[in-house]
């Protein structure tokens, strides 16, 4: 049954899109099962999805999407405000009026011989004071089906919104209008004309083109953390892409951390951990975005704004991520994944060997012999958060939970230690500020090509990335003591073979336990000009097996690393023309002058 509303201000809006777009007709999303089996239907009738055998993952699906449709598309990803300093140079611009008249352009008649669909969502529990209401009008069923497993949908969103209630308009199109009696394509998109785009002044998302991920599915990366982190700019609170988790002490003590990670870091394998020391537990509240308000007490809250995961396929495994495995068995959609020969799906790592016939994402048969890979890199699962095995009873807490500490890291082969905390809130946004990932393997000792993602959000932040900073620093300087610890990880530290000398994966409970007793003030650490390492004797390595080199490369200060990379962290906030807060660059004077003393 299609939802419906009394509020007029939308009623008008759906109206003007569809004189805009012309669909053949208009179905308001009612959020149903029903409604998702339609949906997969469709996808089903069209040729793009498969049903995977039932015995093997009941109510599955395998959907292969466009070969040139399989990723976000930074290039075409648009910030429009006013003024170009303001989307700052990490952001694509374009003035508002030019991208308006080009949207008009492309949207017109944009939707001829298809469905309108209006998906009324919340990002958030539904009704929670965190949580935010969008409005997604788009013509891909596929769009729809996955909006539901990853955001909240239907009446009781539109309930919520009530008569006059606010909610961010998305507006998506595959682009690609079918005339009369013309015959579909699978998977429908215009590559040629994509263009994700967004107005973070007047909280609006206009996407065109594309079918696939954070190119179309509006809720996550394009509102609930470019337009969100406009929003919490203006309203004092934080929008992240963080993950977050509970950590449960032998005692029964439980705390909440959250963590920054650049894409493809392991930010779902951190959140669904399995510890490897005794009498912890770790559970998930979120893998990949995070919203904090402060409670009634001065304390951040968190809440999860997604209902699903979107997780990359490709190595994952019951080694890598058990829990992730457990959260696919059923109920799930797979895009762009390897189906098996007994109708499941396969992708590279799952299995120490791979089988001996897939067809693989494109379609073909395949081999391992072959030199094709079976999944594509970027392949995705989807599937609802409520079925991961390990996650926590609190995770939809319309209030959201306390944040103790926040975990920022990259991938870096050098100079970075294993784990940094920082002094206080404002030496934890410098840390935040220049994590990022080498993108050249490094040689010799030499820092290899950084690519630096501040706070995990450079293809995130709607608004000047330096002017993010100075809101990471004034909500420090409101909240004082009761912001988070910050700390800065690093699990992919290399020798000079170039191996990885930090097992990772469950062996980081380690790491999360000296963070949960560094807040409970019950562990020790030794002040560094870096911020405070912890010692041997401060980290539980029982059972580890680690030479004494190892762990001194992993626990001490490369203070020649450091101060070579000086340099380029100084040059890195130059280039936000003079907007890169003064106390940033005060921190970097007081890192030198720490170093210098040291060496
Ligand atoms: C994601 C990303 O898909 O960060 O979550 O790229
Ligand atoms: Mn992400």
């Amino acid at each position: 049954m299609a939802s419906t509303t009394n509020h007029k201000q939308l009623q008008d809006w759906v109206a003007q899109i569809a004189d805009l777009t012309k669909p053949k007709d208009i179905y308001w999303c009612d959020g149903s099962s029903q409604e998702m089996d339609n949906m997969m239907a469709a996808l089903i009738n069209a040729g793009v999805a498969e049903k995977l055998n039932e015995e093997k993952r009941p109510n599955s699906y395998l959907v292969r999407s466009d070969v040139g449709d399989v990723a976000r598309v930074e290039d075409f990803t648009f910030i429009c405000s006013e003024k170009e300093v303001d989307a700052g140079p990490t952001n694509n611009w374009m003035d508002p009026a030019a991208m308006r008249d080009r949207l008009q352009g492309l949207f017109t008649g944009c939707m001829e011989g298809r469905t309108m669909y209006v998906i009324p969502f919340s990002m958030g529990p539904v009704g929670s004071h965190i949580s935010k209401i969008g409005i997604e009008i788009t013509d891909s069923p596929y769009v729809v089906a996955s909006m539901h497993t990853m955001t909240r949908v239907g009446q009781k969103v539109l309930d919520v919104l009530g008569d006059d209630g606010e909610y961010i308009p998305c507006v998506h199109s595959v682009g690609a209008p079918l005339a009369e009696g013309q015959a579909d394509v699978p998977w429908p998109c215009n590559l040629e004309n994509r263009n994700i785009v967004h107005f973070p002044e007047t909280y609006e998302i206009w996407s065109f083109g594309s079918g696939y991920g954070g190119n179309a599915l509006l809720g996550k990366k394009c509102l609930a953390l470019r337009i969100a982190s406009a929003m919490a700019r203006d309203e004092g609170w934080m929008a992240e892409h963080m993950l977050i988790l509970k950590i449960t002490n032998p005692e029964g003590k439980a705390k909440y951390v959250c963590g920054a990670f650049p894409s493809a870091c392991g930010k779902t394998n951190l959140a669904m951990l399995t510890p490897s020391i005794p009498g912890w537990k770790i559970e998930t509240i979120g893998d990949d975005i995070c919203w904090m308000k402060f409670g009634k007490d001065g304390q951040l809250y968190a809440i999860n704004p997604e209902n699903g995961f979107f997780g990359v396929a490709p190595g994952t495994s019951m080694d890598s991520n058990a829990n992730a495995m457990l959260s696919l068995t059923k109920n799930a959609v797979f895009t762009n994944v390897a189906k098996t020969d007994d109708g499941d799906v396969w992708w590279e790592e799952m299995t120490d060997d791979a089988p001996d016939h897939l067809v693989d994402w494109t379609g073909q048969d395949w081999t391992p012999d072959c030199g094709r890979p079976a999944a594509h890199p970027n392949a995705r699962f989807t599937a609802m958060a409520s079925q991961c095995p390990v996650i926590a009873d609190e995770w939809e807490d319309p209030n959201g939970v306390p944040i103790s500490a926040i975990l920022v890291g990259g991938r870096r082969a050098t100079v970075v230690p294993l784990v940094n905390e920082s002094r206080d809130w404002q030496h934890g946004t410098f840390l935040a500020s220049i994590i990022g990932s080498e993108k050249t393997a490094a040689a010799d000792g030499a820092i290899g090509d950084l690519r630096r993602d501040p706070m995990a959000m450079l293809p995130f932040c709607g608004y000047n990335m330096a002017d993010y900073w100075g809101h990471w620093l004034s909500l420090g300087e409101k909240q004082g003591a009761q912001m988070p610890k910050i700390y800065y990880t690093n699990w992919f530290r290399k020798n000079a073979d170039g191996k990885f000398i930090w097992p990772g994966f469950g062996e980081n409970s380690r790491i999360l336990k000296w963070i949960f007793e560094r807040c409970d003030g019950s562990v020790g650490a030794t002040e560094t000009p870096i911020g405070n390492l912890p010692r041997e004797e401060d980290l539980d390595f029982d059972g580890l097996e680690m030479d004494a080199e190892t762990t001194a490369t992993l626990l001490s200060v490369d203070v020649e690393g450091w101060l070579s990379e000086l340099p380029s962290i100084r040059e890195y906030y130059a280039g936000f023309a003079g907007r890169t807060p003064a106390a940033l660059m005060a921190e970097v004077d007081s890192l030198e002058a720490g170093l210098k003393k040291a060496s």
